[in-house]
């Protein structure tokens, strides 16, 4: 998983210092930045000191100094805490490292936004009282954020509506699903709007209860086949008319 990636899923930024001995200890720093605000106003530093992969000793801006969580680790953050110089280092990093660094990679994915692919399709056709079924789905979009709503005739429809979360693809791209249970009436108009960063404008995509996808499929393949057929047929009458009419007729 890329670096980049990974600070989209969870806002967290992350650089390590590995320091590895020749016995296969395992010493290293992280540093976190977390945070889920585009104003970056709930910011947290947090450095972490780890030992074979247990945690010694960490500072987290939110608490303001060092805390040790072994016995080795409390030693280093009585130590830390006393020395001004790295306390003031670490008391600066939520804005010198953590806010500076995710304004600049936020700057390089945010404006990436890309378009979602709108589709309206039927799951159940209305059948005696049992009511219809629609779903819009919108697939390959980035950034996650998406809003996907109904409309019967301009007016939002709040009841019957069943979205799931947008899903991750895996490859930074999401898809997002919503089902609509309603009863069809003559001359109404349903849409499904989709709210999304790439488009300045809603993406509206408007339901025609005349002839579901399924059925202009089966019209779509039916009439290749007929026209097939007829084609196959035009080819083997001009193959018989040729034959026959180079063929001598001899008389009995
Ligand atoms: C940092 O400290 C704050 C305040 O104690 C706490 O709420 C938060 O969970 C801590 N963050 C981490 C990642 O430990």
């Amino acid at each position: 998983m890329s670096v980049r990636k990974f600070l989209i899923f969870h806002p967290i930024l992350m650089l390590s210092a590995f320091i590895g001995t020749a016995d296969g200890y395992y010493e290293y720093m992280k540093h976190e930045c977390i945070y889920s605000t585009s104003d970056y106003s709930d910011m947290v530093y947090l450095l972490s000191k780890s030992f074979n992969k247990v945690v010694d000793v960490q500072f987290n801006s939110s608490v303001g100094k060092c805390v040790g969580y072994t016995e080795e680790g409390v030693k280093y953050a009585e130590n830390w805490n006393k020395d001004q110089a790295i306390m003031q280092q670490y008391k600066a990093a939520v804005d010198r490292f953590c806010r500076y660094n995710a304004q600049i990679i936020d700057s390089n994915v945010r404006d990436k936004a890309v378009k979602p692919e709108v589709t309206l399709s039927s799951v159940k056709q209305a059948e005696g009282n049992h009511p219809a079924v629609l779903m819009c789905s919108a697939y390959e979009f980035y950034p996650k954020k998406i809003k996907v709503s109904w409309l019967r005739d301009g007016k939002l429809m709040t009841s019957d509506v069943t979205s799931t979360m947008e899903m991750a693809d895996g490859d930074w791209y999401y898809q997002i699903h919503s089902e609509l249970e309603y009863t069809p009436k003559s001359g109404e108009k349903i849409s499904c709007v989709v709210e999304h960063a790439s488009s300045p404008q809603p993406i509206v995509k408007d339901w025609n209860p005349s002839m579901p996808d399924i059925e202009r499929n089966k019209i779509a393949i039916g009439s290749s086949g007929l026209v097939l057929g007829i084609i196959i047929a035009a080819a083997g009458l001009i193959y018989y008319k040729k034959k026959s009419s180079g063929r001598i007729l001899v008389p009995n």
